[in-house]
C-alpha cells in the first residue's frame, strides 16, 4: 500500500508553493510584488509559503548572525500583509529534511548543463564575484526539491525565476519518465505581471540601498523617506510648469497608492504649476500611510508575541512535513530504492 498525497492535503484541491529567501524586513516592493498576490492566491490554493534560508545559505554561508531575526521579521511582515496561517501553510525550509533528500536525489538525475546554463545562477555569480560554490550550483534543483516536495502545480515567480522554473518541469518530466510514473507535476508559473515599484532615488528597490519604504516604517520614517523621493529634475522652483511624465517616481507612486482621480489630479496640478512637490509628497503621504495602515498596525499585534509566530511556523512545519513525508515514501518507491 502506498501513501496518497491526497490524504494528507486539504480540500482544496490545487497546490500553489512558492518561496523567499530571508533578507530580514520587507519594502513596498514585495507587497505589490508579492505578497498582494499571495494573499489572493490563499483564498483559492492549497498554499504551501515557505521561508527559504538554505538558499540564503548558497551565497551567505559566512554570514548567518542574522538569519534567525530575518526569518522572524519577514514573517512578521508576511502576516501583516494578511498571510493567513489558518488558510495557507507557513514554515522554514530548514525544518523540512525531506526536502534536503530530495534534493539529494533529484540531484543524480539532474545533467550538470541544466545547471551550468541557469542564467539567474550566472548572475549571482557575476555579482558575488566568487568561486561558483558546490551548493549554489544546486539552488535550482533544491528549488525544485522544495516545489515537488510538496507537489507544487503553480509557482507564483516573477520574471527573473521563469529559468530555474523550466529547470523544475525538465527534473519533474525526467523523473517521470526514467521511473516510469505520475507522480511529480510539472509545475507552471504563476506569472504576476505587475508594474515594477522603483527605489526613491530613481535606482532598483532595495533595502541595502536604503531607498524603499519599509512595511514595518512608521509614519515618520515614511515621511523623512519619502521627502528625498525624486521628482521631474527638470521643474526647480515651484511656479515652473512639471511634466508628470517626467517624474519617475512620486508620480509612478500615486498609481500604486493613490485612486485615478486623485493621479489625474496631481498631475494637472503639476502641469499648471499649482502644486508643488513637497505638497505633492504631503498628499502621497496621506494615501501611503492610508494603505499602509491596516498592515502596520497587523504588524504591532503579531509583533508583542514572539511566541505565537513561533507556532504558527511549527504548525506549518508539521503540515509540510506530513505532505513531503508522503511524497518522500512514494518517490523512493518509485526509485525501487532500500525501505529502510
Ligand atoms: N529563489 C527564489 C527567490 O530568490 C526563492 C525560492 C526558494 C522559491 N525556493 C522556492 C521560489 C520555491 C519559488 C518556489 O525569489
Amino acid at each position: 500500500m502506498s501513501l496518497t498525497n491526497k490524504e494528507t492535503t486539504s480540500p482544496k484541491y490545487n497546490t500553489v508553493m512558492s518561496g523567499m529567501r530571508p533578507t530580514g524586513k520587507l519594502h513596498i516592493g514585495h507587497y505589490f510584488g508579492v505578497l498582494k498576490n499571495w494573499v489572493q492566491l490563499q483564498e483559492q490554493y492549497d498554499c504551501f509559503f515557505m521561508i527559504a534560508d538554505w538558499h540564503a545559505l548558497t551565497t551567505k554561508y559566512n554570514n548567518t548572525t542574522d538569519f534567525e531575526n530575518d526569518i522572524y521579521e519577514m514573517t512578521l511582515d508576511w502576516l501583516a500583509a494578511g498571510i493567513n496561517p489558518e488558510k495557507a501553510t507557513l514554515y522554514v525550509q530548514s525544518g523540512i529534511p525531506e526536502i534536503a533528500e530530495l534534493h539529494l536525489l533529484l540531484s543524480m538525475l539532474t545533467p550538470l548543463p541544466w545547471v551550468q546554463g541557469d542564467p539567474t545562477l550566472k548572475d549571482m555569480v557575476k555579482i558575488l564575484s566568487e568561486e561558483l560554490n558546490y551548493g549554489l550550483l544546486g539552488y535550482p534543483v533544491l528549488q525544485t526539491a522544495d516545489i515537488l516536495a510538496m507537489l507544487g502545480q503553480y509557482v507564483p515567480v516573477g520574471k527573473d525565476q521563469l529559468a530555474h522554473l523550466e529547470i523544475s518541469r525538465d527534473i519533474a518530466r525526467r523523473f517521470n519518465h526514467i521511473y516510469q510514473t505520475d507522480l511529480l507535476p510539472e509545475p507552471r508559473p504563476l506569472l504576476t505581471e505587475i508594474p515594477m515599484l522603483i527605489g526613491l532615488d530613481g535606482q532598483k528597490m532595495s533595502k541595502s540601498l536604503h531607498n524603499s519604504i519599509l512595511l514595518s516604517d512608521d509614519e515618520d520614517e515614511t515621511w523623512q523617506k519619502l521627502r528625498t523621493g525624486i521628482t521631474d529634475p527638470a521643474r526647480v522652483k515651484k511656479d515652473d510648469p512639471g511634466s508628470p511624465d517626467q517624474c519617475q517616481v512620486i508620480y509612478k507612486y500615486y498609481e500604486f497608492f493613490a485612486s485615478p482621480e486623485a493621479k489625474v489630479l496631481a498631475g494637472d496640478e503639476c502641469r499648471s504649476a499649482s502644486r508643488g512637490c513637497v505638497q505633492c509628497k504631503k498628499i502621497l503621504l496621506e494615501s501611503i500611510n492610508e494603505t499602509l495602515r491596516p498592515i502596520r498596525e497587523q504588524r504591532k499585534l503579531y509583533a508583542t508575541d514572539r511566541y505565537q509566530i513561533e507556532k504558527i511556523l511549527k504548525k506549518g512545519q508539521v503540515k509540510a512535513r506530513e505532505v513531503s513525508q508522503a511524497t518522500l515514501q512514494n518517490v523512493r518507491r518509485a526509485m525501487k530504492l532500500y525501505e529502510s
